[in-house]
């Protein structure tokens, strides 16, 4: 891993990450603590924590913490905090990342379909939020967050309904205590990101087996974005780092988008005409003249 900051920034530190026992949140794991940061992984699946959490050690030599909760569970977050703390003398940073989600047709989903995901993301993401946020207040230190959004809970999209309008209340929770919480101290940023493979989020959204060559040409994600490619775990890890870091002590309330220009490739009016090819340039000129 290519990592930006000075090796020992996060010394001392402990950094929570929801969902990090697996996908973007396990590379995030391994960065912290390559970074000399604590962590600790919060996530339902007990035997994938200890598998994420031995791997992590192996491989890095640092302190991982484990804690097995639903985030739905706003008594079982607050216990996990509470475990945090005491197993690792003190809490420093959260990145809400656990996140529920996958497709379709939104009259096709049951109540309960729709609860599933919000709960997780939307309300998961309020109740670590409230716990470690009324720890650093008790305790009178800093901290900081970092929310994993979507680009499109600020665009909306169709097919991910529920994920598209909990992120948006995350993008909403995110600038309020940006500012209500500042007093004490607390940092609170997100992160948009764009497509990175993991197997979590492409089991879920982009089934490519399920269609016609056709429809599953249109489901590469990287053919929608100006950069040509999907996201690095990498570049992603940095900027998470740099969001939690001193470095960053200034930005408070951001929304970083990290998607190689894909949303602003959709919205763009006059995105399509990349597919002109540029010898046919001088003859469409010829025509947008005669409009003198
Ligand atoms: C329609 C579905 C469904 C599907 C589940 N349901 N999957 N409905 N289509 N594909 C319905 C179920 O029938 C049930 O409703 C309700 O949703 C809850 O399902 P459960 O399986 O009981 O829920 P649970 O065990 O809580 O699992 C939550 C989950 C699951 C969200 C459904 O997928 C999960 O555990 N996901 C966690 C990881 C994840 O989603 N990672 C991807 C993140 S990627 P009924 O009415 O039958 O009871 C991401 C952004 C990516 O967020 C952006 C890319 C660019
Ligand atoms: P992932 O591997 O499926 O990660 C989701 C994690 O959340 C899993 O580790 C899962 O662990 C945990 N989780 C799910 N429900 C939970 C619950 N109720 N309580 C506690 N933990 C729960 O997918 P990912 O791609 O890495 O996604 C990570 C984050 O990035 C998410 O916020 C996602 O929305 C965001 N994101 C991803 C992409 C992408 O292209 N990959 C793009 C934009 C945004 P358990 O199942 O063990 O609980």
């Amino acid at each position: 891993m290519n990592l930006m900051l000075p090796l020992h920034s996060f010394q001392g530190k402990t950094i929570l990450i929801t969902g990090g026992g697996s996908g973007l949140g396990l590379s995030m794991a391994e960065g912290l603590l390559r970074l000399g940061a604590q962590v600790a992984l919060m996530s339902r699946n007990e035997e994938k924590l200890q598998k994420a959490a031995e791997k992590l050690t192996s491989d890095t030599g640092g302190k991982v913490i484990t804690f097995s909760a639903d985030v739905r569970d706003a008594a079982k977050v607050e216990e996990g905090i509470q475990f945090i703390v005491e197993t690792a003398g003190g809490l420093h940073g959260v990145v809400n990342n656990a996140a529920g989600n996958f497709i379709s047709p939104t009259e096709r989903l049951s109540a309960n379909a729709f609860s599933s995901v919000i709960d997780i993301v939307l309300k998961g993401t309020i109740h670590t939020t409230m716990a470690a946020g009324k720890y650093w207040m008790e305790q009178k230190q800093p901290g900081t967050f970092v929310n994993i959004v979507t680009t499109y809970a600020s665009t909306g999209s169709g097919y991910v309904v529920p994920s598209a309008t909990a992120k948006a209340g995350v993008i909403a929770l995110t600038r309020s205590l940006a500012v209500e919480w500042a007093k004490y101290g607390i940092r609170t940023n997100a992160i948009a990101p764009g497509p990175f493979p993991t197997e979590g989020a492409w089991s879920r959204l982009f089934p490519k087996e399920a269609l016609p060559p056709d429809l599953a040409e249109k489901m590469d994600p990287a053919s929608k974005i100006p950069l040509n490619r999907v996201g690095r775990h990498e570049e992603l890890v940095n900027l998470v780092s740099f969001l939690l870091s001193e470095f960053s002590g200034f930005i408070n309330g951001e929304v970083v988008t990290i998607d190689g220009g894909e949303w602003l490739q959709g919205a763009g009016e006059f995105n399509w005409l990349n597919a002109v090819p540029s010898k046919m340039w001088d003859a469409i000129e010829a025509a947008t003249r005669k409009g003198k």
